[in-house]
């Protein structure tokens, strides 16, 4: 069926601006945004001293102590928001859906990707994902609008990794311990006493979502001083006092730096390496 191409480029057009206007601004926790997340006009990322703003201006800034970020975009256009592509790219489009600017990355394969406001306050790109959880099928990923704190114990004290703690990060070298967690809004993973690693719906009793299998030897032998780690190849394992190890991820991917995120939409995922970040800019 022809449809005259002035007809067609204004249903297109106003297609699209209904897309961009309804879609909603999840960012997921709020220092992560994951592929298929959109970061509105006007919000932000932010950990303790740093937010990564996509401002009204259309200036996509970091604000942190010493040397900041910015796309240089300002007065480009107006109600512009940020979207992470799956080859890794850091996206700027107004509300017509033009593109205003993008972060230089060299081509990367395709796949989910992450953009983290690092607690070092920089931001880093890491994919594509090479390790999750399953995804569950369930409404709650429109929870969006509950209060973090309340929801998920989000405010109960998370000794993540030492020296890089964010309550639902590990990144590479960091380390879980039994008794801690990483926690997103309703969920939670954390290494077991049985030397497990358990992801719970904090919300619904502590519903066990995913489990990794025990084996006979960490249930008998390993004890209550198990631990996981994410090395620098993606690969997250639960290692024993002795360092043996119990259980790991999939096999290793290249070097790099990698993250671990505990997402909203209760699926525990593994990202890298790290292929932009803001310090090298
Ligand atoms: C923005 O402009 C500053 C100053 O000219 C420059 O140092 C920086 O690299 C620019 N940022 C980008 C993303 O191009
Ligand atoms: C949690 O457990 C309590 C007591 O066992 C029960 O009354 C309540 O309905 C449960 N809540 C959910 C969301 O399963």
């Amino acid at each position: 069926m022809a449809v005259p191409s002035g007809i067609a480029a204004l249903l297109i057009s106003s297609f699209l601006l209904l897309f961009f206007l309804s879609s909603p601004s999840s960012a997921n926790e709020g220092n992560i945004l994951v592929t298929g997340d959109v970061l509105a006009s006007d919000s932000e990322l932010s950990v303790d001293n740093a937010a990564f703003v996509m401002q009204s201006d259309c200036n996509l800034v970091l604000y942190k102590e010493g040397r900041g970020f910015q796309s240089n975009t300002s007065g480009s256009s107006t109600k512009c928001s940020l979207t992470l592509s799956d080859y890794g790219q850091l996206i700027i489009r107004d509300y017509q859906g033009s593109f205003i600017w993008s972060s230089k990355t060299r081509k990367h394969p395709q796949g989910q990707y992450a953009a983290v406001l690092q607690p070092d306050g920089e931001v880093g790109i890491y994919g594509p994902a090479v390790w999750s959880t399953p995804l569950l099928f369930s409404n709650e990923v429109k929870t969006a609008g509950v209060d973090v704190k309340s929801a998920a114990g989000v405010d109960e004290k998370i000794s993540a990794a030492a020296g890089n703690s964010a309550p639902n990060l590990l990144l590479s070298s960091g380390v879980l311990n039994v008794g801690s967690k990483l926690a997103s809004r309703d969920y939670a993973l954390e290494v077991t006493k049985e030397c497990g690693l358990r992801l719970t719906k904090s919300a619904h009793n502590n519903t066990v979502v995913w489990e990794s299998p025990i084996s006979s030897y960490s249930s008998s032998a390993a004890g209550e001083n198990c631990f996981a780690r994410l090395n620098f190849h993606g690969q997250l394992s639960i290692l024993d006092d002795n360092y043996g190890q119990l259980w790991s991820t999939a096999a290793a991917a290249g070097e790099g730096k990698y993250v671990l995120a505990v997402k909203i939409n209760g699926q525990a995922t593994i990202y890298g390496p790290c292929i932009w970040t803001t310090a090298a800019e």
